[in-house]
């Protein structure tokens, strides 16, 4: 439990707040790559602030403030050219490091004029990877952005969903070291949901929490499993501040602002070893919706979707004040205790634990539990069917297990890449 003045510090993200300046340390995914395909440019809210990412005409990414310095117009109604961005009430023009580089009426009037050099715009470092756009709004040197081991993995078809959540970051993260609730919010209430009223699912018999470079791991033993389990011996990890690997798709729960979270999930579905060698030249994204328009509540069907509920649920802002945490709920302790240090470290002066600064290290990072040989060895087709009938069981016919709504396109490509 917190004080309510404890929760305000683990909650609040804006510039200037114990959590909003550790988490300015990270980079963290805001768009996919393939959504500039056929736009260039997109509002953003990230951590408070009113941003604009856009790819200018030579490829080049940009995130700046949504405000013009000039008399404040709305720049993500601006547009690009060959270098930089122009806004379009009197076209000023800035380059990705926030430069002001033309000023049309002031340029021709008073061409030697040293006008433009004052008017920078806030710009911040954006970069790509695994097809993702990253930002990174903290200070100078800037770490890395860390390469996991899967963006790594060949013969896989990947893909990228967001989804709009109405609450704030960390009850979401949380939920990354919350071993019990497969049990419940996943095993018993998709039976429940499914109209059925048992059996229930087999109970944990233990759960245990291990630290690691980057955060922490954690493995489950159900009643009718032993440890050589593979829920037991791969652990699923909650890595700092804001990220959960369960196996191989990632989510982040990036903070919009204090009440606003963007859930970004990214899959690797190895294909069946009869589909080898399989490349994909670019990887799609979609959106994810919650809500179901004939009800107005939140949609139920879909392992993140059914987390979901969870989050809202919990409130706008969890009131940890009114919580009672037991012994399952130590992962979450050990999360919180962590990020208080890391907020201790910030203030400091010192960098929070799981930054990346190494180029030899971060080549790859390989994450605990021999994820590379498991994942990378592949099935033949039949253990393939087997594993993936497994994993859609809660919704026959649907191709992606974790949200709702997959695009008929990306289902198709997804079909197409595994030879369904
Ligand atoms: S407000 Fe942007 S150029 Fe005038
Ligand atoms: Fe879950």
């Amino acid at each position: 439990m917190l004080t309510e003045q404890e929760n305000e510090r683990f909650t609040r993200v804006g510039r200037g707040t114990p959590m909003g300046e550790l988490l300015r340390r990270y980079w963290h995914p805001i768009a996919a790559e393939t959504e500039f395909d056929d736009i260039s440019i997109k509002p953003i809210r990230l951590m408070g602030e009113d941003l604009v990412l856009y790819r200018d005409e030579g490829g080049t990414f940009g995130l700046v403030d949504r405000h013009c310095p000039h008399r404040r117009a709305d720049m993500s109604y601006g547009f690009v050219e060959e270098c930089g961005i122009r806004c379009n009430y009197h076209g000023w023009k800035f380059d990705e490091t926030g430069r002001c580089i033309a000023q049309p009426f002031e340029d021709s009037v008073n061409p030697n004029s040293r006008f433009k050099d004052q008017v920078p715009i806030t710009a911040y470092r954006v970069a790509t990877k695994a097809g993702l756009v990253w930002a990174y709004l903290g200070p100078e040197p800037a770490p890395l952005i860390p390469t996991w081991e899967p963006f790594t993995y060949d013969n896989g078809f990947c893909q990228i969903a967001f989804s709009d959540i109405p609450c704030n970051w960390l009850q979401c993260q949380e939920n990354s070291i919350d071993p019990v609730h497969f049990e419940w919010l996943h095993n018993n209430w998709s039976m429940v949901l499914s109209g059925q009223k048992g059996p229930y699912a087999p109970t944990h018999k233990k759960i245990s929490f291990e630290e690691f470079d980057y955060g922490f791991g954690y493995h489950r033993l159900l009643e009718n499993e032993d440890e050589t389990n593979f829920n037991w011996l791969l652990q699923r990890l909650c890595i700092l501040p804001n990220l959960f690997l369960p196996r191989t798709h990632f989510e982040w729960r990036v903070p919009v602002d204090d009440e606003k979270t963007l859930s970004v999930v990214w899959n690797y579905t190895r294909v069946p070893r009869d589909c080898e060698p399989y490349k994909q030249d670019k990887i799609p994204y979609w959106y994810a919706p919650i809500t179901d328009p004939a009800t107005g509540r939140w949609i139920t069907s879909h392992v993140i979707n059914q987390d979901t509920v969870a989050w809202v649920g919990q409130g706008t802002v969890a009131e940890r004040n009114l919580e009672h945490l037991g012994r399952g709920d130590r992962g979450v302790i050990m999360l919180r205790r962590q990020l208080e240090l890391d907020m201790q470290a910030v203030a400091e002066g010192r960098d929070p634990k799981g930054i990346i600064r190494d180029e030899a290290a971060n080549v790859c990072i390989d994450l605990p539990g021999n994820r590379r040989e498991l994942f990378l060895a592949g099935l033949e087709r039949e253990d393939w069917l087997r594993q993936f009938a497994l994993a859609t069981k809660n919704n026959p016919g649907d191709y992606f297990s974790l949200l709702v709504g997959q695009p008929p396109h990306i289902r198709e490509a997804f079909a197409k890449a595994v030879g369904l």
